[in-house]
């Protein structure tokens, strides 16, 4: 079956590939010859990711899904949250001057916790439908370690995969940027598509 993604993104494409498995037949919006930027001007993950996946619909007029993700983060009141790419300004691919600003804006403050979050939505025959999946951790007081992207060097997860597979408490507070392994286990996103991929294939 094939299903149109709205990422330009190869690594985005090739982990919801990997998690969709045989059977789905992945398609960029560049493929089908759109190439215009998808409007995201939504105050909140679910408005951005509906409103992606909606504009993409509109566009392909085939089954289609699109995510929006953002570091929420609870002393800022879930800041950066919708906005977590364009925090510090520019153009949302400094992610430097993110951390920079978001250590700042801690600065002083005890409660460190946050969640990456992400939300999927599915254009599937007649349904639209949202998914959603989150990872919990808190921010660091730097930046360490160097895989992964965005935030990454600041966020620490609660929880890691060890080395026999299974999911145990980070304690030694291993940032996602030290333990890139983790992205696709216990990856917000990851959770996100793998409940849409859970939906799909019960619909087969
Ligand atoms: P997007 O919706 O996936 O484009 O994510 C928006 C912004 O959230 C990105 O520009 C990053 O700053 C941040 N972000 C999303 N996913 C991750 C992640 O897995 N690690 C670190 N930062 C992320």
């Amino acid at each position: 079956m094939k299903i149109v993604f709205a990422t330009a993104n190869q690594g985005k494409l090739r982990e919801a590939a990997g998690i969709l498995g045989e059977g789905y037949e992945l398609v960029t919006p560049a493929m089908l010859g759109i190439t215009e930027d998808i409007p995201e001007t939504g105050t909140t993950l679910e408005e951005n990711s509906a409103q992606k996946a909606e504009y993409l619909y509109s566009r392909c007029h085939t089954d289609c899904f699109a995510d929006d993700t953002g570091l929420e983060v609870n002393a800022l009141g879930g800041a950066p949250g919708v906005y977590s790419a364009r925090y510090a300004g520019g153009d949302g691919h400094d992610s430097q001057a993110n951390m920079d600003k978001l250590l700042r804006e801690l600065q002083g403050k005890e409660d460190r916790t946050a969640r990456f979050h992400t939300i999927v939505t599915l254009y599937h025959g007649t349904e639209i439908l949202q998914f959603e999946g989150e990872v919990r951790g808190r921010i660091g007081t730097e930046k360490k370690g160097d895989g992964g992207f965005g935030y990454d060097p600041v966020f620490i997860p609660d929880m890691v995969p060890a080395e026999d597979g299974t999911i145990v408490p980070n304690t030694e507070g291993l940032t996602m940027a030290e333990v890139p392994a983790a992205k696709n286990v216990i990856s917000h996103r990851a959770m996100a598509l793998k409940a849409m991929a859970a939906y799909l294939h019960s619909k087969e």
